[in-house]
């Protein structure tokens, strides 16, 4: 089979890198860009960091890095930094090497000067049916895209949203996820669009979490600069989660996406139909997807394909079995 072309649209994010390396050491995907979007931190810092991701991969050039949107449609940006790190990678500035030099320093290849939509759009209108587009973060840029060259847009193969929370409760509010959350009156344009996508909720992210003893038991066995990443990126965080829950877990929101576009039958979906809430209330980004038997006159046609179960041992060690292969 050839390999999946996919465009990742990403706010890095601690999750987004370990997607980002899930993606690059599968043989199932070819990575044709990268765009970036503001979310977990704002989006110049988010070009940065996935073009850092992709130096540690040893990827450079590697595909485009674009850069989108600076903000969502219309409510106001609030990034994730006291989750991911000031500079959304778990403050990796502190890793020196023997020599005390940065064990990260800065990218040098500049971001593409053209936009993320316009990049989104052209990809996927010249080459009809055969791009996957997989967004990590907030739906800015898709709902720019759709917008400025709907007819491009259409010709996409699938889209592969992770975003929302079906019964689970929110992430950054009881009722909301934070991707949609943080741009609604993306999402609802998105989910009204008309094309075939698929919702990677939290209701099956939050089952493949990666743990302080999966580290300990199998990344730190392997030597390479991928997995020092992969440690390092993550050190802060497993102290973050284990204050905040009491275990030193991270979901794997993210890397769960990009699982879904390597292997389809890790997960099982059902149509549903699924609004978004855009009010500025309690419920903001809240994702309202009817299950009641309702009479027929009041059902509404499903618009998403919904993934509510997944084979969490099997995504793991596929997760683990990818980020400790050596770099190509
Ligand atoms: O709610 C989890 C999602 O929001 C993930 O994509 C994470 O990176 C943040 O963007
Ligand atoms: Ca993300």
């Amino acid at each position: 089979m050839p390999p999946t072309r996919v465009i990742i649209d990403t706010d890095p994010g601690i999750d987004d890198a370990l997607a980002l390396i899930l993606a690059f050491a599968s043989p199932e995907l070819s990575v044709e860009a990268i765009t970036t979007v503001a979310g977990n931190v704002p989006v110049a810092q988010a070009a940065r960091n996935a073009r850092m991701v992709l130096d540690v991969m040893g990827r450079s050039p590697g595909p485009p890095v674009a850069v989108g949107a600076r903000g969502p449609l219309k409510k106001k940006l609030r990034p994730a930094q006291d989750y991911h790190g000031e500079d959304g990678l778990g403050e990796l500035s502190r890793f020196k090497t023997g020599e005390g030099i940065p064990r990260y320093p800065e990218p040098q290849q500049l971001p593409e000067p053209q936009p993320a939509p316009a990049l989104i759009a052209e990809i996927i209108g010249s080459a009809p049916g055969e791009i996957v587009l997989i967004c990590l973060g907030p739906l800015t840029n898709l709902a720019m895209a759709i917008q400025a060259a709907p007819t491009q847009m259409a010709q996409v193969k699938e889209i592969i949203v992770m975003g929302g929370a079906i019964q689970a409760p929110g992430n950054v509010t009881p009722g909301a996820e934070f991707n949609l959350y943080t741009d609604p009156d993306a999402a609802k344009l998105v989910f009204t669009s008309g094309l075939p996508i698929t919702l990677i909720p939290l209701d099956v992210t939050q089952r493949v979490m990666l743990t302080a003893e999966l580290i300990d038991a199998v990344v730190r066995h392997i030597d390479s600069r991928v997995t020092q990443f992969v440690r390092d990126t993550t050190e802060r965080l497993f102290g973050v989660e284990q204050r905040r829950t009491g275990y030193a877990a991270i979901p794997l929101h993210d890397p769960l996406a990009v699982g879904v576009a390597i292997d389809r039958s890790l997960v099982s979906s059902r149509p549903l139909h699924v609004e978004v809430e855009t009010g500025d209330g309690p419920a903001q980004g809240m994702t309202i997807a009817d299950r009641r038997p309702l009479k027929e006159e009041w059902k509404k046609p499903p618009n998403l394909q919904v993934c509510m179960e997944v084979d969490a041992g099997r995504f793991m060690a596929l997760f683990l079995e990818r980020i400790c292969r050596p770099t190509a």
